[in-house]
């Protein structure tokens, strides 16, 4: 294999760790057929196809892969849930809806490595019995959409996908479905339902657990693009040398989505847990603006609950029990978990003190009430509620007790709807009243303190 070179002002950073990233920004390099298969390409699915599907889940299984759309659930885990004695078809579904903010990774690997992609889908097709699969991609990524388009057509020609693939009696299809351009679309079952052709309105679960009752409520996989593309180098250099990278548990590489206030705000894999937030943003994204200081960090996508920079978090258990600061969390699934937040979808967004926290909440609030897909009523009233009472915290005129009023609704969204995102659009608010209650009590106004608000004023005082 050829050395290989990046793009001058794009090399990875010393302490990343390419793997699914390889081929991204890389000098000589294109998303073509012939390119990927001068390196190897579609030799793993070659080789997967000469075991039994059920080996190959199993070194997923030993791989410990977690999930790296959001949840962090263990894919090898997932695809044991597809019931044995199943007779329908069983379909698989790579989620490329890439729309929780702060999140920018799939659309590179899309772009840059389209066949990755579609090898990593054949091999972990083949291990599922699934023989139709369908790539939902976000419906502002059209150039993403063409790009699969033409990998797709080049696999068929060259028999890595459609009837008899490689001689081995495997077929398989993959189509490319362009999304509904909502951010609950990224929601498994509303994706699904999207597909169906509907409003992308999420099932409830149970008994609507994709792997049981999916895709014309058949048995379905979904997995998120860098899920799937690690499924490729799983079966490339094996379960058990593939898991010595990142830590037990923790497993791999991901790529980690840096955004806000750094220097060098952009996209970083490395090895899970190898790095801590500190070394994240001071080393690798070249330290926060100058004579700036850190305020918070969201880890994990807008939905993961902010950390707050002079907290103190107790990571491990018993004896290994220690308290640590913001910098040191390592950035892996279960650290981030005992710290209170997620790692969630890799999009690291970071909050200097020159930001406004009435602000930046807002901001997050006013995501959350565009999307509410309105099935659930704590959601569809809550998530506009908490808009509306940031509205009037950012313009000067709600009193202290509206911040009370907030985290009241948040409460009362989290846990009672249909879908997680219940919880993503609440956290935010939940977590930021309790860290920050101060300062957004600092951005109201007392005076107006006992003031009734109805329906009118309400919506005045947020236009003033
Ligand atoms: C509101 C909401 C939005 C989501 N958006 C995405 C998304 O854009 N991309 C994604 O891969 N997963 C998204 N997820 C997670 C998916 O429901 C699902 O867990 C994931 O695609 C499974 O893939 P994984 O196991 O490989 O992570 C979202 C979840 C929620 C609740
Ligand atoms: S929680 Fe919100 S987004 Fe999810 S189903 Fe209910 S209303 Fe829709």
């Amino acid at each position: 294999m050829s050395r290989v070179i990046y793009k001058e002002g794009r090399e990875p950073h010393p302490r990343e760790h390419r793997v699914v990233f390889k081929n991204v920004d890389r000098e000589g390099w294109d998303p073509s057929m012939d390119m990927y298969l001068s390196e190897g390409g579609y030799d793993q699915l070659k080789k997967a196809l000469t075991l039994k599907p059920g080996e190959v889940t199993d070194e997923v299984k030993k791989a410990g892969l977690r999930g790296r759309g959001g949840a962090g659930f263990p894919a090898g885990v997932k695809w044991g849930f597809i019931p044995p004695t199943n007779e329908k078809p069983v379909y698989l579904i790579c989620n490329a809806d890439e729309s929780e903010p702060g999140t920018f990774k799939d659309r590179y690997i899309i772009h840059q490595d389209p066949h990755q992609l579609i090898e990593g889908m054949a091999i972990s097709c083949f291990a599922v019995g699934a023989h139709l699969a369908y790539i939902y991609i976000r419906e502002e990524f059209p150039e993403g959409a063409q790009i699969l388009e033409k990998a797709i057509e080049e696999a068929h020609k060259k028999g890595f996908l459609g009837k008899d693939i490689q001689g081995s009696g495997f077929d398989l299809e993959i189509y490319v479905h362009r999304g509904a351009g909502a951010y609950i679309c990224g929601e498994e079952t509303g994706l699904i339902e999207s597909l169906e052709g509907k409003r992308p309105y999420p099932r409830i679960k149970p008994p609507y657990f994709p792997a049981a009752m999916g895709l014309y409520l058949c048995p379905t996989i979904v997995n998120n693009v860098e899920t799937l593309c690690h499924v490729k180098h799983i079966m490339e250099i094996g379960s058990e040398k593939w898991s010595q990278t990142g830590k037990p548990n923790n497993t791999g590489t991901r790529i980690l989505c840096v955004s806000g206030d750094v220097k060098k705000p952009g996209y970083y894999e490395v090895q899970v847990g190898h790095v801590t937030m500190g070394e994240l943003i001071n080393d690798i994204c070249g330290g926060l603006k100058d004579g700036r200081e850190l305020k918070a960090v969201i880890p994990g996508g807008s939905s993961a609950k902010v950390l707050r920079a002079d907290e103190k978090f107790t990571i491990g258990r018993g004896d290994d029990a220690k308290e640590i600061s913001i910098w040191d969390i390592p950035m892996d699934f279960d650290s981030l978990a005992a710290c209170g937040s997620m790692a969630g979808s890799g999009g690291v967004i970071v909050i200097d003190d020159s930001r406004s926290i009435s602000w930046v909440l807002n901001n997050i609030n006013n995501f959350y009430a565009h999307e509410s897909c309105g099935q659930c009523t704590p959601c569809r009233e809550g998530s506009l509620w908490m808009k509306k009472i940031t509205d009037r915290v950012v313009a000067g005129k709600a009193s202290p007790a509206d911040i009370d009023t907030l985290d009241s609704v948040a409460r009362n969204i989290d846990g009672r709807t249909i879908c997680a995102f219940g919880e993503a659009s609440s956290w935010p608010t939940e977590s930021f009243v309790e860290k920050f209650r101060d300062e957004l009590v600092a951005d109201t106004n007392p005076e107006l303190e006992g003031v009734v608000v109805n329906a009118e004023t309400f919506t005045a005082a947020a236009n003033l």
